[in-house]
C-alpha cells in the first residue's frame, strides 16, 4: 500500500535509518560516528516526533514504539561495542514501523488527524533539508506527482 502523505517524511528518515542500521551490522569502522552524528543530526528529533505525533494514534502499538526508542538510544550510549546489535535493533525498529505500525495508524486516522499530521511532518521535513538538501528534491518530484501540471 502506498504511503500516506503526512507519514512519508518519517519513512523518508527510514531511508536513512536502514543505510546506517547496514554500516553498523557490517561493522565499518566508521560506523559508530556516523550513528552518533545521526543521533544528533536526525535520530533523536525523529523519534521525539514519532512519540509526539504518532504515539496518540498508535493505540496498542504505542508501548512497544516508546520502549523500542529507549532500547535503540541505550546501544547508541554503549557504542561501539553495540555496534552490531544496535544495527539489527534499528532496522527491526524500522522495519516493524514500516509493516505493522504506519499501516495501523494509516487505517485508524481520522482525515483531521491526517490534515494536522501532515502539516507538522512537513515542519519536520524542513528542518532535513538544511542537513541533507537533496530531501527538498525528493519531496518536490513527489508534489509534482501528486498534482500534475500544477
Ligand atoms: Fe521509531
Ligand atoms: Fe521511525
Amino acid at each position: 500500500m502506498k504511503r500516506a502523505f503526512a507519514l512519508e517524511p518519517f519513512s523518508r528518515d527510514h531511508n536513512d535509518g536502514l543505510h546506517l542500521a547496514r554500516a553498523l551490522r557490517e561493522e565499518r569502522p566508521d560506523a559508530p560516528a556516523l550513528a552518533r552524528a545521526a543521533w544528533e543530526r536526525e535520530l533523536s528529533d525523529h523519534f521525539a516526533e514519532e512519540e509526539r505525533l504518532l504515539g496518540p494514534l498508535a493505540g496498542g502499538d504505542s508501548a512497544r514504539l516508546y520502549e523500542e526508542h529507549r532500547q535503540i538510544e541505550q546501544l547508541i550510549s554503549e557504542l561501539p561495542t553495540s555496534c552490531v546489535a544496535l544495527g539489527q535493533a534499528l532496522e527491526d525498529h524500522i522495519r516493524w514501523e514500516e509493516r505493522v505500525l504506519f499501516p495501523a495508524i494509516e487505517s485508524r486516522m481520522t482525515p483531521d488527524q491526517e490534515a494536522t499530521l501532515a502539516q507538522e511532518a512537513l515542519k519536520m521535513e524542513h528542518r532535513r533539508w538544511e542537513i541533507c538538501p537533496n530531501r527538498a528534491e525528493i519531496v518536490q518530484r513527489r508534489l509534482d506527482r501528486l498534482h500534475p501540471g500544477a
